[in-house]
């Protein structure tokens, strides 16, 4: 595709909102899986870390630039359509994004409305133009997709807008392992009792009930009861051991709502965890990590997040740990037992996608 730099034509042309990405060179996806992940909508920063000073992000090994202006959030190639340099290194000024190399300005539509070496009259055509993607901010999360026509929507999440529960995010965390494995591990409920008896897993319940899982029209849920370790540093007092009664909610490909219900705090005491995972390349992500709680207001956020955070470094040097890297979406080519179903059914769930049994190169 036309991608700005063989722009010539000074003529008055018709530009789309928006671009569609091709493949990057070099890319660590094989041609067919960067075209489907290609569709869906990415976090790739908190709102809150965006600002009129650009920020370079990868996303599906495209280097992406990313800055605020007075009309919104604009994500574009990071790459400056002159010589190529990066457009991190430049700086907004006006709403226009500026590279630092030879000053040439950009519009919040990716157009190109100055170029300093030139008198300022001499026309520059609309089809010098950088790629720029959707955007939305939702959550307090900053979404791109790739291509111009996503095809998803973001998560329903109300809770997560809901001004009874305390929000809470942790800074975007990059593992080394596929956006799939992290979200597979954000699915698993057997290695609770292994992974997490430093938090809250119970040694004791290592058995895993029949789970039914649900197929929804955008990805899975399932409930699984858990009767969890609750040490002295948790959160929710000192007892031994606390039912959790855990609601996960995924939407394909890559964001997870587990909603977790205690019974002994009453009715609707409800604390959820999302798990938006970001696919920065086949083998790098990133992970934006938020909860939402109704209750006990006055437990400190500091110790809640503390909790979280300590779940989440229980559990990413094993999965940093498993190869490949990549998730196998083949189930062949892993061992599965009864307690596997809700992972089999994710993976079954990325083969329809169309993910196959490249994505375990
Ligand atoms: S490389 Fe950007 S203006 Fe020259
Ligand atoms: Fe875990």
């Amino acid at each position: 595709m036309d991608d700005g730099r063989t722009a010539v034509s000074d003529g008055s042309v018709e530009v789309p909102p928006y671009h569609s990405a091709v493949m990057p060179e070099p890319c660590t996806f094989s041609p067919r899986e960067w075209e489907v992940l290609s569709g869906f909508w990415y976090p790739v920063a908190w709102s809150a870390d965006v600002s009129d000073r650009p920020v370079g992000v990868t996303l599906l090994d495209e280097d992406l630039v990313v800055y605020r202006t007075s009309g919104g959030v604009v994500v574009a190639r990071d790459l400056c359509l002159h010589r190529g340099s990066r457009l991190t290194l430049g700086w907004i000024e006006g709403d226009e994004l500026i590279c630092c190399y030879h000053g040439w300005r950009y519009s919040v539509d990716g157009r190109c409305t100055r170029i300093p070496s030139q008198p300022a009259d001499r026309k520059i055509s609309p089809r010098v133009r950088l790629l720029t993607f959707p955007v939305l901010e939702r959550y307090g999360i900053v979404w791109t997709c790739l291509s111009a026509e996503p095809k998803n929507e973001l998560p329903k999440w109300p809770e997560a807008e809901d001004p009874r529960f305390r929000r809470l995010g942790l800074p975007a965390q990059e593992w080394a392992t596929s956006a799939a494995r992290q979200v597979e591990n954000f699915l698993d409920v057997s290695h609770f009792s292994f992974v997490h008896t430093g938090t809250f897993g119970n040694p004791d319940r290592t058995e895993i009930a029949d789970v039914d899982v649900e197929l929804t029209p955008y990805g899975l849920r399932y409930e699984f009861p858990y009767l969890a370790g609750n040490p002295a540093s948790s959160p929710l007092g000192s007892q031994p051991n606390i039912m959790r009664v855990m609601n996960y909610d995924l939407t394909l490909p890559f964001c997870a709502r587990l909603a977790i219900r205690y019974p002994e705090k009453g009715g609707d005491a409800t604390h959820i965890i999302f798990d938006c995972a970001s696919p920065v390349s086949a083998k790098r992500m990133r992970v934006f990590f938020f909860i939402a709680r109704n209750f006990d207001p006055h437990t400190p956020s500091e110790e809640l997040m503390a909790w979280e955070s300590k779940i989440l470094s229980e559990d990413q040097p094993v999965v940093q740990s498993q190869r490949p890297e990549e998730l196998p979406i083949d189930l062949a080519e892993e061992l599965h037992v009864q307690a596997d179903r809700m992972t089999i059914a994710y993976r079954k769930e990325l083969a329809k996608l169309g993910l196959g049994p490249a994505y375990s190169r």
